[in-house]
């Protein structure tokens, strides 16, 4: 099964990645979890990928394509994957095609999550992370049992770099220009789910679930 999360900042990618990566056995694989682990090392694709992401803006297309097409030739991606926050701009999306049709690969879906801009502000502003395995949390919505510190694996639970308001604001308005026309281009393939993001974590599950069908 080879899926594709798609949705703006804050729709709950992360979030459900989780427990649909647990349900159909497949790696979850998030391009800003790889990016945030390589600025953490000072790798030098982290050192790049950081100029970028500290402003909201988008890391550059072959750059991102490449990581991800290292990824997916892995072992553990045998029996599919979901991407998560990849493709994000047509061009990646065209190589993404590419490179699935020349490995005899097929996308199953498209997972879209929709959320109004006012509900996601508050998510990001509000949203802490985990270190070590990018587990998101919410300082209300989804707090750890204990505080600062990661119920799955006990990491350091901080806020990310380009959760402040000024940031999260431009990351909306990059996803409005680079990555909605993401829709149009998965729907023309008809391969698309539009899942409301804006309810409780169980309902947008069951939706996704759903909409994979399987
Ligand atoms: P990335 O890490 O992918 O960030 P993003 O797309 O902006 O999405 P987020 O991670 O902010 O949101 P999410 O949808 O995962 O929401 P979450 O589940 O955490 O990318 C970061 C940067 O890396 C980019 O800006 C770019 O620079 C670079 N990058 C990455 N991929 C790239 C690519 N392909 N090309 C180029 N550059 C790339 O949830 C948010 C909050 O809401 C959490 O606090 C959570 O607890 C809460 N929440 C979630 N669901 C619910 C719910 N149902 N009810 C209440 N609260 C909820
Ligand atoms: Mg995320
Ligand atoms: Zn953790």
């Amino acid at each position: 099964m080879n899926l594709v999360l798609l949705g703006p900042p804050g729709a709950g990618k992360g979030t459900q990645a989780t427990s649909i990566a647990e349900k159909y056995h497949i790696p979850h694989i998030s391009t800003g979890d790889i990016f945030r682990k390589n600025v953490k090392e000072g790798t030098p694709l982290g050192k790049k990928a950081k100029e970028y992401m500290d402003k909201g803006e988008l890391v550059p297309d072959d750059l991102t394509i490449d990581l991800v097409n290292d990824r997916l030739v892995q072992d553990d991606c045998k029996n599919g994957f979901l991407l998560d926050g990849f493709p994000r701009t047509e061009y990646q999306a065209e190589k993404f095609d590419a490179f699935l049709a020349k490995n005899g690969m097929e996308l199953t879906k498209v997972i879209d999550i929709d959320v109004a801009e006012d509900i996601l502000l508050d998510r990001m502003i509000g949203r802490r992370v985990c270190r070590a395995c990018g587990k998101p949390y919410h300082v209300t919505n989804m707090p750890p049992k204990v505080e600062g510190v990661c119920d799955v694996c006990g990491g350091e639970v901080y806020q990310r770099a380009d959760d402040t308001e000024e940031t999260v604001k431009n990351r909306f308005k990059v996803y409005k220009e680079q990555t909605s026309p993401l829709i149009a281009y998965y729907e023309k393939a008809g391969n698309i789910a539009h899942i409301d993001g804006a309810g409780a974590l169980d309902t947008v599950f069951a939706a996704i679930v759903d909409a994979i069908g399987a």
